[in-house]
């Protein structure tokens, strides 16, 4: 039977320390469910982010596991951020995924083998202090951000400013903070930086474009080498859009229209978090067109130039 457990922000830190002493994850994984059921109530009066843990009731026993690289999702439950997640996992990332709401993120196991690959942790990036979501955070040495205000809050005035602008600024500061992130992939849009139509219309949306802009600029100014995703439409092409429409990527401010599937912009997360060389401090416009022709995504991303000299080698 599967349980979710829940640590508090005091094991958070205990566990954290242990994981980057430990020569193996495969102790801090060993927690016993029934060692965390006894902290469940201190961690449900506690207000920090929890760390809750999708995992088997037999993992205790489980096979050690060789460690690996954490990345931290923020709006993994988007329809962006769910995909990622996945994709990174595909990739054999750990991932960390932070969520507003657990019950929102069953869907993200789909396979047996990934529910020692991810971390649910509870995180309101509106909400949450620094110190909070640096702990959110964690040892990832990768962070990717695709939250987003709802269009359902379309009556929100201050929904872009608040979340667009605000929520990931805080992320970024808090990556900052984390000292070990040694990258931050964030996930804005087409016509970001542009004045006139069409962006004058998604700027009807409260500002959105303008607020992703000015989070884009934070994240820039912050030093974390970066890569900037700006994705065409994502409403309208399903996950099959990639058997008709092959990816394109251009340089920043080339795009004015273009649509791309959310799957697309997953996968190329995933390219960008395993080809940190070819990612490091770019910002890339990503459609799929019928006529493109299939090119290898690292390709793709080799050929937009960086916006920074020195380029760490990849992993
Ligand atoms: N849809 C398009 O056509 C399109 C086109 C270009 C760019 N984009 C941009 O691409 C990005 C990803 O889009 P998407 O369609 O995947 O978005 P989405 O499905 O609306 O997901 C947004 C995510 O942000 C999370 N979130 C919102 N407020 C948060 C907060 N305060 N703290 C933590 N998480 C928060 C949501 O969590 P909850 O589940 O808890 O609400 C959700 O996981 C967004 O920035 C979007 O604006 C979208």
């Amino acid at each position: 039977m599967d349980t979710i457990v829940s640590l508090s922000p005091q094991m958070l830190r205990q566990r954290q320390g242990h994981q980057s002493t430990a020569s193996s994850s495969s102790s801090a994984w060993a927690i016993t469910t029934a060692r965390i059921g006894r902290h469940l109530s201190t961690a449900s009066s506690c207000s920090s982010p929890r760390l809750l843990i999708k995992q088997r009731a037999t993992a205790a026993s489980a096979p050690a596991q060789k460690e690996k690289e954490v990345v931290f999702v923020a709006g993994a439950t988007g329809r962006v951020g769910s995909r990622a997640v996945r994709e990174l996992m595909k990739l054999g990332f750990r991932v960390r995924a932070a969520v507003r709401n657990a019950q929102r993120a069953t869907s993200l196991v789909q396979k047996e083998k990934e529910q020692q690959l991810l971390e649910l942790v509870e995180c309101d990036l509106e909400k949450e202090p620094q110190e909070g979501i640096v702990s959110a955070i964690g040892n990832a040495s990768l962070v990717v951000c695709s939250i987003g205000a709802s269009e359902k809050e379309i009556l929100d005035v201050t929904g872009p400013y608040r979340i667009d602008y605000m929520a990931t600024s805080k992320l970024v500061q808090a990556a900052t903070a984390a000292k070990q992130v040694e990258h931050f992939i964030l996930v804005t849009s087409l016509g970001t930086n542009k004045i006139g139509f069409p962006a004058f219309l998604l700027n009807l949306f409260w500002g959105v474009l303008f607020w992703k802009r000015r989070a884009e600029e934070a994240l820039i100014a912050s030093g974390i080498p970066y890569t900037i995703i700006r994705p065409g439409g994502m409403e309208r092409p399903t996950d099959a859009y990639k058997e008709t429409h092959n990816l394109v990527l251009a340089p920043e401010d080339t795009y004015v229209g273009g649509q791309v599937s959310n799957l697309q912009v997953a996968e190329l997360i995933g390219c960008m978090a395993t080809n940190r060389s070819a990612a490091y401090c770019k910002t890339v416009e990503a459609v799929a067109e019928i006529t493109a022709p299939l090119l290898p995504m690292e390709q793709l991303l080799s050929a937009i130039p960086s916006k920074r000299e020195q380029r760490p080698a990849d992993r």
